[in-house]
């Protein structure tokens, strides 16, 4: 683990080189109108190949491909929602009622029978082979869990239980009746996700273990997400600056792309993720 004084540093001379001409950058190793899918595919497996210590960063993306939507884009949820109305800890705290109503009973419905796909699979054969530790998600599906990955960090906690707002009892929230809304707890209590709404810390346990992974990591798999929400999507800037290889999985480039990755594999997740493992299988 770097101290923070160092993390800062290199935080700050990454912003510094923001605002330099991009003649300074060094060459990238891939000019990406030149480089073929299949080439990105097979050098993909090359790194992951070569790469002792793998960890993945996941986002809503990585499940689209399970029927559940994403926050931003086309089918965002936020192009429906205002999210500082339905899914910021103050909306809620002042009508947990609306908030059930117009988000979470969807999302419940949603969730109660969303099954994993193909890069959730494909994470999780690449646990199975040896070659990825760790799995760092922005979601709160449990779909990495289901797919058979053992170590997943939810960075944003979980939808799978709800947790009483009075006396912090957690019931599964499959088996929650939601008949009359807001549900409540046997003491009374109003039940709510154990899950970060906006406004909220990320569960200390999880940040502290995702800056460890980040740092140690030789390569992060960046699938699925906007990089746009903070902290997670410093995750990857840890990894790079600490060493690590950074390639991102996405049909769209991100703030990351440009800055901090060392390639974007432009396609959907379950493609890409099943060729990249028979391309592995081929090498090891
Ligand atoms: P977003 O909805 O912001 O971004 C989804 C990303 O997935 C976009 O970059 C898409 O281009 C990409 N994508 C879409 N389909 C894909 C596919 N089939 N394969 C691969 N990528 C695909 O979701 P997140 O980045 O996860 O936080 O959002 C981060 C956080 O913002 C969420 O955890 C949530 C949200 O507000 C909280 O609720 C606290």
């Amino acid at each position: 683990m770097k101290p923070l004084a160092t993390y800062f540093k290199k935080k700050y001379n990454t912003v510094l080189n923001r605002i330099l001409p991009s003649s300074y950058y060094p060459t990238r190793p891939f000019n990406l109108n030149e480089v073929n899918m299949d080439d990105l595919i097979t050098q993909a497996a090359e790194d992951l190949a070569a790469a002792g210590k793998v960890t993945a960063l996941t986002g809503a993306g990585i499940s689209t491909e399970s029927g559940i939507p994403p926050f931003r884009g086309k089918g965002g949820l936020w192009e429906r929602f205002d999210p500082m109305e339905i899914a910021h800890i103050d909306a809620f705290l002042r009508d947990p009622a609306k908030v059930w109503t117009i988000l979470i009973k969807e999302m419940k419905a949603i969730m109660d029978t969303a099954k994993p796909n193909d890069a959730h699979k494909g994470l999780a054969r690449l646990e199975e082979m040896g070659k990825l530790e760790t799995v760092i998600t922005q979601n709160i599906d449990g779909l990495h869990q289901a797919a058979g990955n053992t170590d997943v960090i939810e960075f944003h906690g979980t939808f799978a239980w709800q947790r009483c707002m009075d006396c912090s009892r957690k019931f599964e929230t499959s088996k929650v009746d939601i008949s009359e809304i807001p549900p409540r707890c046997s003491c009374g209590g109003i039940l709510r996700p154990d899950a970060v709404f906006f406004g909220e810390m990320i569960p200390q346990d999880a940040m502290w273990r995702s800056r460890q992974t980040a740092t140690d990591c030789d390569l992060m798999l960046v699938v699925g997400t906007s990089a746009v929400v903070h902290p997670a999507a410093l995750m990857p800037v840890i990894a790079k600056e600490s060493g690590a290889k950074v390639i991102e999985i996405n049909p769209e480039k991100t703030p990351l792309t440009d800055e901090t990755s060392d390639y974007l594999i432009k396609g959907g997740a379950g493609d890409v993720m099943n060729q990249i493992i028979e391309k592995l299988g081929q090498i090891s």
